[in-house]
């Protein structure tokens, strides 16, 4: 093993989280757990990546207890006996073969298309109930339904810490509920909740500070967010690093441990006159470890055809080496590939699978 791959094989200790090494799975809605219900083949696919020397594996995307939380049936619930002891059994599995494992938290907001399965009469909810492209899909949540979703996300958090779960993500990018507070196209509001950028992190703070209630002082909260969101790639909520970091000192005193600075690209500097991206930015402003993420190991993002090479990783070992941040997040080169960390590993990179759609109709 070159000294460049030891860099992503080095352990990290974190206050909170010890990790084997930098490899972390990037959390991927697989949509395969019919009635909400992780099944024993989504326990063998994480298991999978665990055991091919995966650190940490964050878990796709996952409902809070709410009825609009999702806006698709095969997507697993995070509450109820039945699918917290599907995901019980996950977390067991992992850990059978020494691995780390959180679940992401998640709440859709207004990107459920109204009647949306699994169940069709929940109306979406959402900061403003606005889209962002300003169509008036519901009215603005009321303070009473603000604190029930904050009080599912910390009922969520609390069962992941006892049904054996190594820590939380709580799912705050790509515009999602948490994100449509963040951002002004969909966040209105003239309470409280709105406002400018610092002000409109208030619903997240209330999330991860209601978390950090529940859950203790000890257990890790690992926070993702993004500039870019779903339809809008090349949305910014901070311009400038200043006001990125307004954004997340309120985050950061809040209570998360680790941040998650989901990028689609993770060699782009992220504003003019400096190298970092993201991820760096964020470690820099915050003082916490940080996961980077964005087409590792991958030469584009994903595109219409899906299609991607494998890519070196020279300019990822650069930053590592920098130590610009201390995780890295890999997406779809682990979901086609469950072995890519261990054949990094044993220098077996011309056998790694690429993303082909050949490769997307065999996913194990
Ligand atoms: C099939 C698929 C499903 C995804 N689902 C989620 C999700 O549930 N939550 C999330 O935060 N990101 C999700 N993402 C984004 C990934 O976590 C990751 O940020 C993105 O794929 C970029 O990493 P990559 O270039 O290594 O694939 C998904 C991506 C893919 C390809």
């Amino acid at each position: 093993m070159n000294d460049e791959v030891k860099l992503l094989f080095q352990p990290l200790q974190t206050k909170k989280l010890d990790l084997s090494n930098r490899i972390v799975m990037a959390p991927m809605t697989r949509a395969f757990s019919p009635r909400g219900i992780p099944t024993k083949e989504v326990a063998a696919y994480y298991k999978r990546r665990a055991e091919n020397e995966v650190g940490l594996i964050i878990t796709e995307g996952t409902a809070i207890n709410h009825p609009a939380a999702s806006s698709d049936p095969g997507v697993p619930f995070f509450y109820g006996e039945e699918a917290l002891q599907g995901w019980s059994k996950v977390a067991k599995a992992v850990h059978e073969v020494g691995g780390k494992i959180i679940p992401q938290l998640w709440h859709v907001g207004i990107q459920r298309p109204v009647g949306s399965m699994p169940f069709p009469h929940a109306n979406p909810i959402s900061p403003s109930g606005i889209t962002s492209t300003g169509e008036k899909v519901a009215g603005p949540m009321t303070p009473e339904e603000i604190e029930t979703i904050i009080g599912a996300y910390a009922q969520a958090a609390v069962d992941a810490k006892r049904i054996g779960f190594d820590g939380i993500e709580l799912h705050g990018a790509h515009g999602y509920l948490i994100d449509q507070f963040f951002w002004d196209a969909t966040n209105k509001r003239m309470d409280k909740y709105g406002g400018n950028l610092a002000e409109r992190t208030r619903f997240a703070v209330e999330v991860i500070t209601a978390c950090r209630k529940a859950v203790g002082p000890d257990f890790p909260i690992v926070f993702r967010f993004s500039q870019w969101k779903i339809g809008a790639y090349n949305e910014k909520l901070a311009k400038t690093p200043a006001e990125l970091e307004q954004f997340l000192t309120p985050l950061s005193e809040a209570g998360v441990d680790i941040f998650h600075a989901s990028t689609r690209r993770f060699w782009e500097p992220e504003f003019a006159d400096s190298e970092l991206n993201l991820a760096g930015w964020t470690k820099k402003w915050t003082g916490k470890p940080t996961i980077t993420v964005g087409s590792i190991g991958l030469d584009d993002v994903f595109a219409p055809g899906v299609q991607a090479k494998n890519a070196p990783l020279t300019a990822l070992f650069e930053k590592l080496e920098r130590q610009e941040f201390d995780l890295v997040a890999i997406g779809r080169a682990l979901l086609v590939d469950p072995t890519w960390a261990s054949k990094l590993h044993t220098g077996k990179t011309n056998e790694m699978i690429p993303y082909t759609p050949e490769a997307l109709k065999t996913l194990f």
